[in-house]
């Protein structure tokens, strides 16, 4: 929305939240999300035509397009609990606009929503409001963090849904001209309400299982002694490949791979197709495996302990340029160090003390192993091994050397993330790891 907003002066945004201390954090200095160029573009348009507010029934009164953007977290009860989307935020959201609305409007689906969820919106709003019209459209959000600003300000394309009547088509060229401002219009796809929702699932699951695909390779590299960053550059340059996306890790994470996933996965199931639903289950079941991996590898080659061991963790967001740890794959590891009970020292430059604390269900910080640093060459004194979990750029150019001197011996870095130059450690004197990498000291290894 504030790129909407930076993009289109002469339409006024309004955000509005239920969360009073989210909407006081955006009008402050210290906004709730950390994301490269997002301050500058808010700090710019804030107060000029975007606005932050509580005032949810004014904002939908004045509005023409309302985007409904609302979380729809994966259901933890009762029907479809651990797969299918749950939908109550985004029920409450057409609701109130069917009860306070006086004028037409477009509702937009920001949100990720399972397929044929706007047939429920528009049951909804045409059953609370009072004579108004509604045209629900689906507009899918396809930025990834940390390079949000960039992708909207340059998107691959703009996906619009609608309804195939006069009045559906008109809705779909009302938002496609909000985006004309800054898209090419080759850019903005229109199809139909269903095939825009399913789309968005699609996408996610697609990418998401590319990154398992290498991941479940990279196992059989460490087995094999090929090396996993050769063997993505060998099959991205297949054009029919394509070398993005092809960076074996320690595993996904973030709010939307795993929850959109799961989502298909009910989808598929609620449909009858078990076959195709087993078939995309797997992508998250290989990124819980590859998680596991990591922690189970790094025991085995501490000589099969770290009880009381200290471990550096490197990184605890779910990737690099974002303050979001949803789903970040340094939870998976660093509980499962904790419960080998080994101390951790974590650094993270972005992600603030209290969501690491709420992330590990740690109440009481003054009694668990974990010990949160400032600066990573505090975090490694006298480790007995680094975990990198992020790819922050700073990770690659630390003193090595300098760290190295100041670790218990022999001094291990386990790479969730490919980024530093295994040999140059192994020549400095660490025991070094990557993911999908050979393995000098061959009879350390795990596989499985
Ligand atoms: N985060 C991403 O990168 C990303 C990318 C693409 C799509 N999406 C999708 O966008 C949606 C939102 O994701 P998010 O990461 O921003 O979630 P979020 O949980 O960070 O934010 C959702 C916000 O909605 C507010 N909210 C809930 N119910 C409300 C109501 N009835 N009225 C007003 N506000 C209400 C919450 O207070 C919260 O601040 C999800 O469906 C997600 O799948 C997210």
């Amino acid at each position: 929305m504030a790129v909407i907003a930076h993009k289109c002066p002469n339409i006024q945004i309004t955000i509005v939240d239920i969360n009073d201390e989210k909407i006081k954090a955006w009008n402050s200095d210290n906004l709730p999300v950390y994301e490269p160029g997002l301050k500058e573009i808010v700090e710019e348009c804030r107060g000029k035509n975007l606005f932050f507010s509580t005032d949810m029934d004014s904002a939908i009164q004045e509005a023409d397009i309302i985007f409904i953007s609302v979380n729809t977290p994966t259901k933890t009860y009762g029907y479809g609990a651990g797969k299918s989307a749950d939908l109550r935020f985004v029920e409450s959201c057409a609701r109130r606009i069917g009860e306070v609305a006086q004028s037409d409007k477009i509702i937009v689906e920001k949100s990720t929503l399972p397929v044929r969820t706007a047939e429920s919106i528009r049951d909804i709003l045409e059953v609370t409001s009072n004579n108004c019209q509604f045209q629900v459209l689906s507009n899918p959000e396809f930025l990834a963090e940390g390079t949000a600003i960039q992708d909207l300000e340059n998107p691959d394309r703009v996906l619009i849904g609608g309804e195939q009547t006069p009045e559906g088509l008109q809705a779909i060229e009302t938002l496609v001209s909000v985006y004309a401002h800054w898209v090419p219009r080759e850019k903005i796809i229109t199809t139909n309400l269903w095939s825009s929702e399913l789309s968005k699932l699609t996408a996610n699951a697609f990418l998401a299982q590319r990154i398992s695909s290498i991941n479940a390779i990279s196992s059989l590299c460490e087995a094999t002694d090929a090396d996993i960053t050769e063997v993505a550059k060998a099959i991205g340059s297949d054009t029919r490949i394509g070398n993005r996306f092809l960076n074996s890790s320690v595993g996904f994470g973030g709010s939307c791979f795993q929850k959109d996933i799961l989502n298909l996965v009910y989808l598929c199931e609620s449909y009858g197709l078990n076959e195709v639903a087993r078939y995309w289950e797997q992508v998250v079941l290989m990124n819980d495996h590859q998680k596991h991996r990591f922690s189970r590898k790094m025991v085995s080659t501490l000589f099969n302990t770290i009880a009381d061991k200290k471990i550096a963790i490197f990184g605890f967001a779910f990737k690099k340029d974002t303050n979001d740890t949803r789903e970040s794959p340094a939870i998976a590891v660093c509980q499962d160090l904790l419960d080998e009970q080994a101390e951790l020292a974590i650094y993270d430059p972005k992600v603030q003390a209290h969501q690491i604390y709420k992330d590990l269900n740690i109440s009481d910080p003054e009694a668990e192993a974990i010990t949160l640093c400032n600066d990573p060459y505090e975090a490694a004194k006298d480790a007995h091994a680094i975990a990198i979990l992020t790819e922050w750029d700073a990770f690659k150019d630390l003193d090595y050397a300098k760290i190295y001197a100041s670790m218990k011996k022999p001094a291990f870095l386990f790479d969730g993330r490919n980024i530093v130059d295994l040999e140059g450690l192994r020549a400095i004197g660490f025991d070094a790891f990557g993911i999908g990498k050979p393995n000098p000291k061959r009879n350390n290894m795990i596989v499985s």
